[in-house]
Formats: structure tokens, sequence, C-alpha cells
């Protein structure tokens, strides 16, 4: 059975296209061709259909605000330190989108740009882009792809990208979460599989450092509401290094809603999880069905490799090449 789409507006001359996603337990996800983002994710609770990320209704909303909401965003991922790195003895420049830094690919990254949407079924769908070489300063050629597969509660994402030179990738789904449907997520409880976290310094850029998390913030270890981060600022926007020997059939994370009505369990094969409360999220426009988001209104769990990982040569390479291509999926379940 091939899925539908729809088009929901249009973006410099080409059309927004959405498909959504069904799967036999009632679960619907808005898939769109801007940014590959996820738009909507539905779950049915108590027999009405209950949204767990944020996401907007009107298309035209997507292209104003930076929160890249639902987007798969790269080529690489959060903060590249100075908007510059060194590859083989060269130095590439990047466009600075966050003061002096470049953040989440740069201004035109891949989550702010139309993908080809192909394979499109009821339970999958397959979303391509060519991002050619020197696009937002970086080096190769990159042919991107990402797979979403609905099963159950389950939503499968596969990335990968295939270069025609070496280039640091870093592919990440920013999913903002709320398993309540609306407001505050801060009565939310999460667990991760994190013995350690990468330290930020100025501009939140890591400074190299890789700390335990025992006695800090960041100890999600045994699950904790997000409300009683124990004498520490409640707003969390910080990289934790997942534990490398973990079964890769058990989630590094778990999220259960205030009421107990929702669990999410997130599984990946990448080292790093950046967790972001929205602290400081400012949404003007109205959400999903004329929902407000204010600050704390989404949470954020970006598995990938860790920030600025190519300035910081011990943290695990993001650097790909023609033979080794990049791999990344994650698995998450809501229900
Ligand atoms: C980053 C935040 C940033 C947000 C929106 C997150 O992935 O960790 O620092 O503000 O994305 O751009």
């Amino acid at each position: 059975m091939t899925g539908k789409l729809r088009r929901i507006g249009t973006f410099e001359g080409r059309d927004v296209l959405e498909t959504t996603l069904a799967s036999d337990t009632g679960v619907r996800i808005a898939v769109i061709n801007y940014g590959a983002s996820i738009r909507d994710w539905r779950v049915p609770v108590d027999g009405r259909m209950r949204p767990v990320v944020l996401g907007f209704d009107r298309f035209e909303h997507y292209p104003t605000h930076d929160a890249y909401f639902g987007a798969v965003v790269g080529r690489v991922a959060n903060r590249i330190g100075g908007a510059r790195f060194t590859l083989n003895g060269q130095e590439y420049r990047l466009p600075a989108n966050e003061g002096p830094n470049h953040l989440h690919g740069g201004p035109k990254g891949t989550g702010s740009v139309l993908w080809e949407m192909e394979d499109i079924s009821a339970q999958a769908v397959r979303l391509r882009l060519v991002s050619p070489d020197g696009e937002m300063g970086y080096p190769g050629r990159l042919e991107i792809s990402v797979t979403y597969r609905l099963t159950g509660n389950s939503l499968r994402m596969d990335f990968s990208a295939v270069t025609d030179a070496p280039t640091p990738v870093n592919i990440v789904q920013h999913n903002y979460f709320n398993l309540m449907g609306a407001g505050d997520i801060r009565g939310h409880t999460l667990q991760v599989a994190a013995n350690a976290y990468t330290v930020l310094g100025e501009g939140s850029l890591p400074t190299g450092e890789i700390k335990p998390v025992a006695g800090t913030e960041f100890d999600f270890r045994a699950p904790r509401r997000l409300s009683d981060a124990a004498g520490a600022p409640l707003a969390c926007d910080n990289n934790l290094v997942l534990d490398t020997n973990r079964d890769p059939d058990r989630p590094v994370a778990t999220v259960m809603a205030a009421d107990g009505s929702l669990t999410l369990s997130l599984k990946t094969d990448q080292p790093g999880l950046q967790v972001y409360t929205a602290g400081t999220m400012n949404i003007a426009v109205p959400g999903l069905e004329g929902r407000h988001y204010p600050p704390f209104g989404g949470l954020c769990l970006e598995d990938q490799n860790f920030p600025d990982a190519i300035n910081h040569p011990h943290f695990p390479s993001p650097v790909i090449t023609p033979e080794r291509p990049y791999r990344h999926w994650c698995e998450i379940a809501i229900g």
C-alpha cells in the first residue's frame, strides 16, 4: 500500500509535501519534506489522539523560527567552535549562526531545506538530500538519506550519508517531546544510561573535559523528575556520554509522563545524547491545534556524536570518508 502525499505549502518556489505513517496500534506520524521533519506524532490515549511532539499546523511557521522543531539537523548538529575546523591540514570556515560559532549545520543546514521524498508507504518513508561540495563551508558532496519506519508504537530511524571526500558528519533528529500533549515538561521523569558528560565552557562549547555525572545535575542514572534537578539549574542543554558497553537492545533513555499515562524509550547506536529542556524557548506563533508552547514546553533527546568533536581529537571522530560512510540508527517507542 502506498502512502498518500499532501501539499501543505510552498518553500522557495517548491511544494512542501507531507505523508502520514500509520500503525496497527493507532499511532500516526506526519513527516514533511522540509528538513525531513516530523511535524506531528499522535498516540491514542483514552480514546483521544494525543500529540507527543511539538509542531506547527501551518507550514509557513517553520522557516520563521530557529527551534528546529522535529527536523533532521546536519551536516554537523550542535556547535562547531569558532565556526572552523582543520581536516587533513586544510582549514575550513563555516558560516557562524550563533555568535562566533556554527550551530546545527549553519543557516541552510539539512533542517532548513527541502528534501526529496521517496519510497513512501503506509508505514515508512525515505527522504534524500544531496548537499553539494562546499555547501555551508563543508568539504565533499554528501548524499544523505533518512528512513522513518513505524511499527506499532515504535519509530525506527535510519540515517546514512555517503561522501566523495573526507568530511565531518553528525546527523540528529530534533524532536521536542511532550508526553502530556502540552504544558511544561518538568513533571516528566527521565532516566539515561550515562555515567559521564562533556563539560561546557563559553558559548556552550565543550571544554574537552569529560566528567562523571555523579553528584551533578546531569545524573539521570536513576529515574528523576526534571523539576527536582537537585540544587542545579533546571535548564539542561548538555551532552551525556552514553555507556559504551551497553546492550544495544536496551533503551539508553526512558521518559515517563507526569501522570504515568505514556512512556518513551530510546535506543541508539550513537555515543552521546543531548538532553535539552528548552528552558528559553520562545515560540510566538500557535503550535498544533493552536497550542501555546512555553519555555520548558518540550524535551529534546538528541542521540549524536559529541558536540564540536571535529575540534577535539580525543572525542569520537565525526569524519567520514568515501570508504567509510555514515550510518546511524535510532528507535523511539512511545506508548
Ligand atoms: C541545542 C540547543 C539549541 C537548540 C535549538 C539544541 O540541540 O542543544 O543549545 O538552543 O538545539 O537550536
